[in-house]
């Protein structure tokens, strides 16, 4: 059977999204069919299909799909025909430590991802999706959600009283925000608008630092903390931001390298990082293994992501277009 497929062309760009279709064959052992419902956009996924980060080979973008389970392979038992389910970000990492460097196992990246009505993929492809939840909630969770999760839970063990420095409101920072307050920290947040930083606080944030106005804001953020520093930054602007979370952590505090929505390189100032002794962790998603402990977490604590606007498979490129204007506060999702 063949099912209606976004593809984008080798090395990407907007002129390169094509609408086709694709076959879906039906479950072998260890598999399960999905019908897809669900996308959300991340800044990787605007990577490829802008043509920053383009594919080598013709590509299924998406690595965030959300759907119901329609077929399972004979000897599938974690899965039923009508659950509700989530991609994983690595299908191949289950537990315990990264295996591997970088996207060649990563779907809509290094092999075909979720922009398509039907895919059959091995069961570790997916997870259930939390109770109650949308397709398109689902969606949210699979790159940004685990990100915010892995760094805060996983990485590090955030506790109640705790401080968190999240960095403007895309996906990313709006979870971790949600994620701080379910643990009973308090939550530090920047934004370059001011109308946002209203948003943040109806969200729960304790603090609001406009990072435009206020470009000292590490400094800022750690008088807000009575001079001891945040325990943790969630580190998403990358080089132009880094200078300023060295000076809002505290000593041995945790610095989540996370995003690079200001570039890929730039200079660093070793000293404060030593004298700081600060724990600077590199962070790519997560396991499946953090993706079932985060979700279960939402379960028990109702929590519900924070989407933008929705817009139609079909509507990619103008998605990815609204995504590149910074306009939106938390999820942006392609409905299939
Ligand atoms: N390493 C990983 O595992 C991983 C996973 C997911 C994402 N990421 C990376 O993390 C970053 C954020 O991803 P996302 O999906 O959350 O992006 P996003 O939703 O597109 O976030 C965009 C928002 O970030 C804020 N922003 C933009 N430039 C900024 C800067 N220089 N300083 C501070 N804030 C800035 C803006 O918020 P305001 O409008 O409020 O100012 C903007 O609206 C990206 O670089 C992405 O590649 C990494």
């Amino acid at each position: 059977m063949n099912t209606k497929t976004i593809f984008v062309k080798p090395g990407g760009g907007y002129d390169n999204v094509v609408v086709g279709s694709s076959e879906v064959r039906a479950p072998a052992n260890g598999e399960i069919t999905v019908r897809l419902h669900a996308n959300s956009l991340n800044y990787h996924d605007f990577a490829v299909v802008s043509g920053m980060w383009g594919p080598t080979e013709q590509r299924i973008p998406m690595a965030d799909g959300a759907g119901e389970v329609i077929a399972v392979g004979s000897d599938v038992t974690e899965f039923k025909v009508g659950d509700s389910v989530v991609s994983t970000f690595f299908p191949e990492w289950i537990d315990g430590t990264p295996l591997v460097e970088g996207f060649v196992t990563v779907p809509g990246d290094g092999i075909d991802g979720y922009a398509r009505e039907q895919v059959t993929a091995k069961a570790t492809a997916f997870t259930l999706a939390p109770v109650g939840y949308s397709h398109a909630e689902a969606s949210t969770l699979t790159t940004a959600g685990l990100t915010a999760w892995r760094a805060l839970m996983a990485d590090d063990s955030l506790k109640p009283g705790d401080t968190v420095l999240i960095q403007g409101t895309g996906g990313v920072s709006i979870f971790a925000l949600q994620f701080a307050k379910m643990a009973g920290a308090t939550v530090i947040a920047t934004s370059s608008s001011d109308a946002k930083l209203e948003r943040l606080k109806a969200l729960g944030a304790d603090h609001v630092i406009n990072y435009r106005k206020d470009t000292q804001w590490g400094a800022t953020a750690r008088a807000l903390t009575g001079g001891r520093g945040v325990d943790h930054v969630i580190e998403v602007g990358g080089p132009s931001t880094l200078e300023q979370s060295m000076i809002a952590v505290r000593v041995a505090g945790h610095i989540s390298v996370i995003g690079i929505l200001s570039g890929v390189s730039g200079s660093m100032d070793f000293v404060p990082a030593l004298v700081k002794q600060v724990r600077l962790q590199g962070v790519l998603v997560g396991s499946r293994t953090q993706q079932q402990d985060m979700i279960r977490a939402i379960n028990a604590n109702g929590m519900r992501p924070i989407i933008d606007r929705h817009f139609p498979l079909t509507d990619m490129v103008e998605a990815f277009k609204y995504q590149e204007t910074n306009q939106h506060f938390g999820k942006i999702v392609l409905d299939i």
